[in-house]
């Protein structure tokens, strides 16, 4: 008797993303039409595969997908060590290693970010043959070049950049942008630059007020009485940003698991009470330079929708690879983009970590040639 066809699971887990479904399409045309293996799709990400709820997907489930946004499976946002199930927290590791048997399945493929790396990590821990796609419009997994979803969302965030320009400019106004990012600042940064903002806050770099009205001031100086600031969801002034981090640092010094949770509840909640800090600054530079400020939110504006062609390929190019790789039994890894091509990563090198924009980052580099201010 012939060796049986691989059958491979797939999910999507996280917050959705721009191109997930075209992952799933360039996995799934290449895994079943070239390397001749079944998949199956389980629904709303790690729930889903704990639950064991699956479709199955054929050549025609694949069809149509490749401009669709969002996931055609659902997803969430759930942690396989410390699920809510019937009221109760739990490890929910073993129910997918039974489901993994029951339904006879050779690899995992999980389409995610930072939390989902983690979930794989863990799950490949089990023994399980995990393989992870690197998923995001923050652009914050380590160890890849970028993510699908970024391109996207930059667009996205960019055009917005543009557009408020020509209003701001007609009203007078200082207009600040919040852009999402959740800790990072590269989707802030890239479409600030894209867009021409004239300054551009990143948590990377805690901001001085004062500085962020100098540049507008000084702006005006020149005759622009108008001014574009581009602010990232995780940026902060100074003394915000020593907050969070004395927060943190209590949650990182914590021994027991009571003093961790109590520390991890301090830390959000001042994250929590700084919500509004994009409205804050816009009072505090109204008051320091005279100009009316309004505030634009882009918020789940930018995860949604089609994705762009830069993201259509990445997630193509990362799905054909991530099905050779299970072809060739290999896993344990994140397929990540590498120039034009693709590389492996050990998912214990990606769970955990995170990708911040490096202080001598050329864009911040690229944003001060052009006299954009970044609030230090
Ligand atoms: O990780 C993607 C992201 O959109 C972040 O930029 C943002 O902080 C977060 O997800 C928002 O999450 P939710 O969709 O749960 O509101």
């Amino acid at each position: 008797m012939g060796k049986k066809n691989k059958r491979v699971g797939i999910l999507t887990a996280g917050g959705d993303s721009p191109g997930l479904n075209a992952a799933i399409r360039g996995f799934g045309k290449a895994a079943i039409g070239h390397y001749g293996m079944e998949l199956i799709g389980f629904r709303d990400g790690i729930r889903g595969l704990v639950e064991n709820r699956f479709i199955e997907l054929d050549t025609s489930a694949l069809s149509g997908i490749l401009t669709r946004g969002g996931t055609i499976l659902s997803t969430g946002r759930d942690k396989i060590h410390k699920m809510l199930v019937d009221g109760q927290v739990r490890d929910m590791r073993n129910a997918v290693v039974e489901n993994y048997e029951r339904d006879g399945l050779d690899a995992l493929v999980l389409l995610g970010g930072g939390g989902t790396a983690k979930n794989a990590f863990r799950l490949a821990e089990t023994g399980l043959n995990i393989l992870t796609l690197p998923k995001t419009i923050d652009n914050d997994i380590v160890h890849t070049d970028t993510s699908f979803g970024f391109a996207t969302a930059t667009e996205i965030a960019t055009e917005a950049v543009d557009r408020l320009h020509s209003t701001a400019h007609s009203h007078h106004r200082i207009i600040l942008v919040e852009i999402m990012g959740h800790r990072v600042g590269w989707l802030t940064l890239a479409a600030g630059i894209a867009g021409g903002a004239d300054i551009i806050l990143i948590p990377e770099i805690p901001y001085h007020v004062e500085s962020v009205a100098a540049t507008i001031q000084a702006r005006m100086k020149r005759g622009s009485t108008f001014s574009v600031v581009a602010v990232a969801e995780g940026a902060r002034d100074l003394s915000d940003t020593a907050d969070i981090q004395a927060a943190q640092s209590l949650v990182e010094s914590a021994t027991t698991p009571e003093a961790v949770r109590a520390a991890k509840n301090h830390r959000n909640a001042i994250i929590d009470s700084q919500r509004e800090h994009t409205f804050k600054l816009a009072r505090e530079l109204e008051a320091a330079t005279g100009l009316e400020s309004r505030v634009t939110i882009l918020g789940h504006v930018q995860r949604g929708g089609t994705p762009c062609a830069i993201d259509r390929l990445l997630a193509t190019r990362l799905g054909g690879a991530a099905a050779e790789l299970v072809a060739d039994g290999v896993s344990g890894v994140m397929v990540a983009a590498r120039g034009e091509g693709t590389d492996t990563v050990p998912l214990q090198d990606v769970a955990g970590n995170i990708k911040l924009v490096p202080p001598d980052h050329e864009w911040i580099m690229t944003a001060r040639h052009v006299g954009t201010g970044l609030g230090d």
